[in-house]
Formats: structure tokens, sequence, C-alpha cells
């Protein structure tokens, strides 16, 4: 017996260094990284840093290169850091790095289907159809910007119901950032009231938060393990049942209502399609009601947390600088006087369109960006990297990329302005991504944050509540990297 465990003491240590060396060498094709050690991968770099937020994989590309391999547990991610390995993936290797590949949690929800996680014909589709949806929804009797515009009158109401008193934004923001895609998806908005609402909003919640737990990091290691034995994971599944419950529920009512050759909306215009491709017969097809359901799912949320987030840092940065809200107030007065103000001024008024963009540059929403997979073997700065393999473009590193921003890590405008004060589009700024699969909702969020905006410092000062001289700056940690909880006040102008 004594024996057996002095040769097992021997043997284990052994085999466990081989099959640490076979690993080592089956990975010499990727790029370096952080040292993946059997089962946890490179995870105790998170581990080391304290957990993960906007900066790890920042300070990370500093130390392996701007194209390194980020192993998650037995699962390499290839992490493209700074404006030119972004571009160069997602431009010059476009067609190698369309598809979508999400991690196990996401993969497990998305099931690979819906315009912003299919890949291949299905995506292509999807994507087509998307797009003349949101070009012919944004025409006729109510267009998007119509849309937007009732939304920007109901948070000028709200806020001004608060009397200039210290209160939250955050919820009345994703209210009306909802409303716009619901009126748009289903045709209809819903109150700040509407118990539906409020459940989706928690069941977001709830997901962003599970996604900093040890058990999301659990879930992603051992999937199949995990789905056998409870935890927070089974909650977060069921949070994100609730979001698709919604998109299935409202297939059922659109499909009990009288067929219509006009679409209202984004699911009588896929329905409507969906029709015509029956006839066609074509068995490739991807437009069918699963999804249908994922696309409305996708239309829906990707826009949600993402332009929620910026609104709600556009109004804590402006909260902190009281002379960039006098600049723009001048510049709405010059401009369009007392008259309405809409999208197409943004022409314009070129210092506000810049500072909007120069929010989103400083405090990008999410943490890297949204993962792509090689759909072949690429060939990038040296190295193979495989077929299948999971690429995260990571946005936020090429919005402060050092070689390309004058003052990266401060706010400033001036990043978007020439020395005459002209609008300057910077081919640096990928907010929304680039290449043929970059956001779909470019057009209506950028429509969304400056309607937004100017309508509210039209009527409001912002400013933080007495006893507070300015608002951290700080992130939340997160997937998404919003601020932390605040009060603002927003004080009428004309008080
Ligand atoms: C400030 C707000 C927004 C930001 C920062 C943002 C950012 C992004 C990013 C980085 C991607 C990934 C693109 C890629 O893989 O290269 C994306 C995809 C997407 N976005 Fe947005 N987005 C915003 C608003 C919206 C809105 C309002 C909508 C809907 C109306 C929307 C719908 C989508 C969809 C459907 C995709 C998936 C596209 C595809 O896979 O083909 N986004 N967005």
């Amino acid at each position: 017996m004594a024996e057996i465990q002095l040769s097992l003491s021997v043997l284990l240590p052994i085999l466990l260094l081989l099959y640490f060396l076979k690993l080592l060498w089956s990975r010499r094709h990727y790029p370096p990284g952080p040292l993946a050690f059997p089962i946890i991968g490179g995870l105790w770099r998170i581990a080391f840093e304290k957990g993960l937020d906007g900066t790890t994989p920042i300070k990370a590309a500093k130390q392996y290169g701007n194209v390194f391999t980020f192993w998650l547990g037995n699962f390499p991610m290839v992490i493209l850091s700074g404006f030119d390995a972004v571009k160069e993936g997602l431009v010059d290797h476009s067609e190698e790095l369309l598809d979508r590949r999400a991690t196990p949690f996401f993969e497990k929800i998305t099931q690979g289907k819906g315009v912003g996680f299919a890949s291949g014909h299905a995506w292509k589709q999807q994507r087509r159809l998307s797009q003349m949806a949101l070009a012919k929804l944004g025409v006729g009797k109510k267009t998007m910007e119509d849309r937007i515009e009732d939304e920007a009158q109901q948070l000028v109401e709200i806020f001004a119901s608060e009397k200039g008193k210290p209160f939250d934004p955050a919820l009345i923001i994703t209210n009306s950032v909802s409303n716009v895609a619901t009126s748009l998806i289903f045709g209809y908005r819903w109150s700040i009231e509407d118990p539906t609402f409020k459940k989706l909003v928690k069941s977001i919640e709830y997901i962003l938060s599970y996604g900093l737990t040890i058990f999301a990091l659990l879930y992603e290691l051992f999937p199949s393990i995990m789905d056998h034995l409870p935890g927070p994971h089974k909650k977060a599944f069921e949070s994100a049942e609730v979001l698709l419950s919604l998109s299935k529920e409202e297939l059922r009512k659109h499909k009990e209502q009288e067929p219509t050759q006009e679409p209202r909306d984004f699911i009588d215009y896929f329905l409507l399609e969906m029709e015509k491709e029956k006839n066609k017969n074509d068995p490739t097809s991807a437009l069918d009601e699963e999804n249908l359901i994922h696309s409305i799912y996708d239309i829906h949320f990707a826009g949600l947390e993402t332009t929620t987030t910026v609104m709600k840092w556009a109004v804590l940065i402006l909260a902190n600088r009281p002379d960039v809200q006098d600049k723009i107030i001048k510049k709405i007065e010059d401009v369009v006087g007392s008259s309405n103000i809409c999208y197409d001024d943004h022409k314009k008024m070129p210092y506000t369109h810049a500072v909007v963009h120069e929010i989103q540059r400083y405090r990008y929403p999410i943490i890297m960006g949204v993962s792509r997979k090689t759909t072949t073997d690429v060939h990038m700065r040296g190295y193979i990297i495989p077929k299948g393999t999971f690429i995260a473009p990571n946005i936020r590193s090429a919005l402060i990329d050092d070689e390309y921003w004058e003052t990266p890590n401060k706010f400033n405008p001036n990043h978007f302005l020439d020395k005459d004060g002209n609008f300057v589009a910077r081919k640096e700024f990928l907010g929304f991504s680039t290449g043929p699969r970059s956001c779909l909702g470019e057009n209506v969020a950028r429509m969304e944050l400056f309607i937004f905006l100017t309508r509210l410092l039209r009527v409001f000062r912002f400013q933080p509540p007495p006893g507070v001289k300015e608002f951290t700056e700080e992130p939340a940690r997160g997937i998404t990297l919003p601020p932390r909880p605040y009060k603002v006040c927003a004080i009428p102008r004309n008080s």
C-alpha cells in the first residue's frame, strides 16, 4: 500500500508536468499571453489583478503585445488591442472574422441565432432584413426621429417633476431608450411603472451582476458540469428566459392579429419576409420564428444597455463640467434660437456633436467589444490563428490608444474638432465598431444621444447635489462599465 502511495506521489506530478508541457507545445502557434495552466488557463491573471475591469486587458497588451492570447480555461481567446490591431482584424480580415462566437453562457442563451449571434448565410440574411426593416420603419407616418422625440419629451417631463431635487436618472433613461426600441419592434411603448418593464430591468440587472461572480467564471470553465448543479447561474438563465419569453409573447400576439401588407413594426416586417421566403421554397433560408425571437431580443438589448450607459455617463460628465453645458447652450441658441432641434442640426452644431462623441470615447460602455470567430486559419502579424478561434476586438483600447488620441484619458471634445471648430470624423473612433459586422443600430443610437441630450440641456442645468463637489468618473465594474449610481440635480434653466 505504502509503495502504491509512493509511486502515485511521484507519478502524479510527473504526469501533470508532461500534460502541462504538451499543452504549451500544442499552443505554440497562438500569439503569446499570460501563462496558461491546465484547467484554469490564464485566469490567475485576473485574480492577480484583483478582478476584471476595463484596464485589465489593456495592461496585458502592454506586456504581451497588441495581439495576445488569453486562455479561458482550455479555450483560447485572441484579444486585439489598440486601433491598428483592431482595424486590421475587423477591416483587413473582415471576411475571416465575420462569424460570431459567444462564451458558453451566452452561447446557451443565444444558440447562435438572431442577427447578433448567427453566423454565415443565416447572419447575412438576417442582417440584410434588419437593415431594411430599420430603414423602412424609420420613414413614413412615424419616423425614427418622431419616436425619439416622443421619448425625449417624456425625459424632460420626468426630470422636471423632480423640481431640481437630487434624483437617480438611471431608470428613467432606461425606460426612454427601451421605448425607442419597443415602439420600433413591438409597435408600442411602456410606462415606467409597467410591471413587465420593471421585471425586464430586474432581469438585465441580475445578468449583469451575475457576470462578475465566481459562478459565472465556473460556468464558462465547466458548462456541462455546472448545468447539473444549483447556483446563481440557474437564476441568470431564468432571467435571460424572462427576456426571451417577452419576444415569444409579442410574436404570439402579432400572429393573432389580422395579417397586414404594410408592416407596422419589426415583427410584422420579419413575418412578411418570412412568408415571401416560404413561397420561394429555399431550404437554406434562416427566416424562421426562432431567428425572429432572437433578433427581437438582439435589437432590443444590444441597444438598451449600451445607449443607456452612454446617456448616464453624459449626464454625469456634464454635471461635472458646467462650462461645457454653457457652451452647448450658447451654440443651440445661436443655431436654432427657440425653434425645435432636429437631428440634422448636428451638422450646424459641431461642438455639441463633438461632445457626444467624446463622451462615448472617454467612457466607453462595453468592457471590450463583441467577440467574433475565425472562419478559416488567419495569418496575422506572424501568427497563425486557427479556424474557429474566439477573437475579442478590444474597442475600448482603440478609443484610448495614445498613438492616436492627444489626451486619451482626459475628456476633451477637441479630439473631434479642428482648429476652426469644425467637426472632424476620426477614423480611430470605433465607438460602434467597424467593418461589415459593425453596430446595426449606430444611426438610431447617434440620433437618440443627440436629441435626448440637447432637449434636456435646453431645459435643465445638471449639477451634483449640494455637498457633492464632483461626481467620481471611475466606472463600476462589470461586463458593461456604467457610472456608479448617482443622484443629480436637474435645475430648470428658467428658474
Ligand atoms: C451607444 C450605443 C451603442 C453602442 C456603443 C453599440 C456598440 C455595438 C458594438 C461594439 C457592436 C459589435 C459590432 C461588432 O461585432 O463589430 C454592436 C452590435 C450590434 N448593435 Fe450596437 N451599439 C449601440 C446601440 C445600438 C442600438 C440602439 C441598437 C438597435 C437599434 C443596436 C443594435 C446592435 C445589433 C443588432 C448588433 C449586432 C450586429 C451584428 O452582429 O450584425 N446597437 N453594437
